[in-house]
């Protein structure tokens, strides 16, 4: 049976089954992309599984035929599955969930919610998202809010004992850790970093765009206050998605998004609100009904087709790419840190990268580029001003990753 074929029921009873090794013929066939091109930017867009792509194309038809207002009523135990898909996904409580349109979205309204003060300290790491180092400056330029990033090891990856000793120095009223930067293979320890937080009662975001859907990320074990994720990536959800997790002990304290609308809260009378209890206070009334059932059902196939197999699988086939990339003189493998994922990144010096990833497109296999402005710290350090991104996922096979290094010293030959 395809996953994609899978109820609830059966789902379930495949995640305490626990498939290992992964059926990658199978997964494969479930996955209609995969005739069609060599897919290793997963790191940008995973290719969406058969069920996700029907899921939302029914709701659209199902929309366009009797009313939209109509067709979100006709599915609402389906819409309410969003939440316990990705609750049970990151071992959460539906209630601690909100949809987003993105990743981003869901973090500045996350970030929204915190009642900055002139002078008060945003800890973060030399890795993380371009765009979550651009709100803390802007929240830098307008509250006066100061930025500090914790140092990394010699070998790559966040010092967490410098970083701990900072928390101590500055109290900031945010920590904020990327678990996997869009720009490098690293894993940051989110894990041990959120001990210490916990330690100091300090507030913790984690962005774990990257890693939802690539390794098991669990909320109580990296003890977080919010974390943000998009669906399309790693998850293998439609685009224009994400979500946001709010700790209860964070809605309890009251926090709210700076522009909470009907959704997100009851107007009692002329001059009050009060705002809902669940995380639903974090998302905006109009959703893309379409999109979000397609979020609900990638979760669910990512649950029957286990986190931990596909964690055993993806960082390994990521490996195995670097290790054939590192036998090529001509290849600058950037990845650095204790802990590599499924990112792939490398330097081709003396190339031009639009050139270089022209040359991969050619041959079906899809890349992405990161450039010095997606990481003016991390390529700074490295020396580079762009880097190719290669992001292989469970159903690649060992062939195609072979056949991208392959294609590599190929163009660099010519
Ligand atoms: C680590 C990380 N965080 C956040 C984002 C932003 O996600 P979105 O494009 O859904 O806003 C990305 C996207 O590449 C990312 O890699």
């Amino acid at each position: 049976m395809l996953l994609s074929d899978m109820n609830q029921h059966d789902s379930a009873t495949a995640l305490t089954r626990a498939p290992l090794p992964l059926d990658v013929a199978a997964l494969r066939a479930d996955t209609p992309g995969c005739e069609h091109v060599v897919h290793l930017n997963n790191a940008g867009c995973g290719l969406t599984p058969r069920s996700v792509l029907s899921t939302v194309v029914a709701h659209l038809e199902l929309e366009a035929r009797i009313g939209g207002y109509e067709a979100a009523a006709a599915r609402a135990d389906a819409v309410t599955g969003f939440y316990t898909q990705t609750a049970a996904l990151i071992n959460a409580r539906p209630g601690e969930i909100a949809f987003a349109g993105s990743a981003t979205h869901a973090y500045s309204t996350a970030l929204s919610a915190i009642p900055f003060q002139p002078g008060d300290v945003i800890l973060t790491t030399r890795d993380d998202f371009v765009s979550n180092q651009l709100a803390f400056l802007s929240l830098g330029k307008r509250f006066g809010v100061r930025l500090v990033h914790a140092p990394d090891l010699p070998g790559g990856g966040v010092d967490v004992a410098a970083m701990a000793a900072l928390m101590r120095a500055h109290r900031p009223r945010l920590v904020a850790v990327t678990h996997i930067p869009t720009n490098s293979g690293l894993v940051q320890p989110v894990a041990e970093i959120g001990r210490h937080c916990r330690e100091l009662d300090l507030l913790y975001l984690v962005d774990a765009c990257q890693s939802v859907g690539q390794l098991p990320v669990d909320v109580a074990a990296i003890g977080c206050d919010l974390l943000t994720a998009t669906c399309r990536k790693f998850l293998r959800g439609p685009r224009g998605s994400g979500f946001l997790y709010v700790a209860d002990r964070v809605l309890r304290a009251g926090y709210e998004p700076l522009f909470i609308d009907m959704h997100g809260a009851r107007w009692t009378g002329p001059d009050s609100y009060r705002p809902v209890d669940t995380a639903a206070r974090f998302e905006d009334w109009e959703f893309p009904y379409a999109t979000l059932l397609g979020c609900a059902e990638a979760a669910r196939y990512a649950l029957a087709v286990g986190v931990d197999a596909v964690a055993s699988r993806t960082p390994a086939l990521a490996a195995r790419l670097r290790d054939k990339l590192q036998d090529q003189p001509a290849v600058r493998v950037l990845d650095r840190g204790p802990q590599l994922g499924a990112l792939v990144t490398f330097a081709v010096p003396g190339w031009q990268p639009q050139e270089f990833k022209a040359a991969l497109d050619a041959r079906r296999v899809n890349s992405a580029l990161s450039f010095r402005e997606f990481a003016q710290l991390d390529f700074g350090d490295k020396g580079v001003d762009w880097c190719l991104r290669l992001s292989p996922h469970y159903y690649n096979t060992e062939d195609e990753v072979d056949l991208a290094a392959a294609a590599v010293t190929e163009i660099l030959a010519r």
